[in-house]
């Protein structure tokens, strides 16, 4: 088993800017209107804490007013539920980006907030996102699409606050773990996207034969060994679904174990090889 792997499978790790995230939350890329707000709203009743969105996704509204619900039906208070939104590396007004996601989202604070991905201006995105620690608007932020030791040590070296969480392309079949066992030395959580492969590649990981032969062996379904996978192995992780009844699925994984061999079958899958290239 990786060096880095969960002692007990938290449901929760407490990053390096001293908040505690959840380890499993709801994805909501493509997810918009009614759809989305549903979903989300789904997710929080079924007892998930993280939800996942990003200006790009164009959806903040919906996640906020889902979350809104939430809390006025009693589900949820706002400091239990952890929100992650992203900024667009291009921009040139990230302060102003950060009070419109406030606003969108209908919230006081933001809990992580992302630079999405390496674009034109990443080192202003991020200072801005340091000024918003201090304000009080952004409780931790981070980094998403970045892969490589070197790549990340510019926002550990070179801000006043380091990255707390890296949100890349993670799954069965690229696993990076190299970069895992190195950003957890730095007190850094890596969290997996697309861990079903995305849309276009699930098949690809719910129909392959290690991941239904140990779904068989535990009486769960394909899904459920690949998401406690990921968290047993160390990620954080967040599946995006529309569907209330996946939702569910998703988040029924912690009454069972993966063993020691399950999880090196499962960790002798990676190819090593992305899907995207952003
Ligand atoms: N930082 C970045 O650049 C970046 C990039 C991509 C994604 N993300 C984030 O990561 C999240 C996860 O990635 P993703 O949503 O693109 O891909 P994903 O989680 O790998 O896969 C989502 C797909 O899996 C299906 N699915 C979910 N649960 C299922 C289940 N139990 N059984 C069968 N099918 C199931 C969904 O369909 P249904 O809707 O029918 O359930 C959907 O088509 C995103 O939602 C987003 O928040 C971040």
């Amino acid at each position: 088993m990786a060096a880095f792997a969960f002692a007990e499978t938290p449901r929760s790790v407490k990053l390096n800017s001293g908040y505690e995230m959840p380890t499993l939350g709801l994805g909501t890329w493509t997810l918009t209107g009614e759809t989305c707000e549903n979903a989300v709203y789904a997710a929080l009743k079924t007892g998930y804490r993280l939800i996942d969105t990003a200006r790009y996704y164009g959806n903040e509204k919906e996640v906020g007013n889902a979350i809104a619900r939430a809390i006025t039906d009693g589900i949820c208070k706002r400091e239990e539920v952890f929100i992650t939104t992203k900024l667009v590396p291009w921009t040139s007004t990230p302060d102003k980006d950060i009070d419109d996601s406030l606003q969108k989202l209908g919230v006081s604070y933001i809990d992580l907030v992302l630079l999405h991905q390496h674009g034109g201006n990443d080192d202003t995105v991020y200072k801005a996102m340091c000024r918003a620690v201090k304000a009080e608007k952004i409780r931790s932020i981070g980094i998403s699409n970045f892969y490589t030791e070197k790549t990340v040590s510019h926002f550990i070296k070179d801000f006043d606050i380091p990255p707390a969480v890296v949100q890349n392309e993670n799954h069965l079949f690229f696993q990076n773990n190299a970069l895992r066992d190195w950003a957890a030395k730095q007190n850094i959580y890596i969290e997996s996207y697309y861990p079903f492969g995305g849309r276009g590649h699930t098949k690809e990981h719910l129909q392959n034969k290690t991941v239904l032969e140990i779904a068989k062996a535990h009486g769960k379904t394909a899904a459920q060994i690949i998401v406690r996978w990921h968290i047993q192995a160390g990620f954080l992780t967040i599946p995006g679904s529309s569907n209330p009844a996946h939702i569910a699925e998703n988040f029924d994984i912690w009454d069972f174990e993966l063993t020691d061999s399950e999880m090196k079958k499962l960790s002798a899958l990676d190819t090593g090889r992305r899907y995207e290239n952003w």
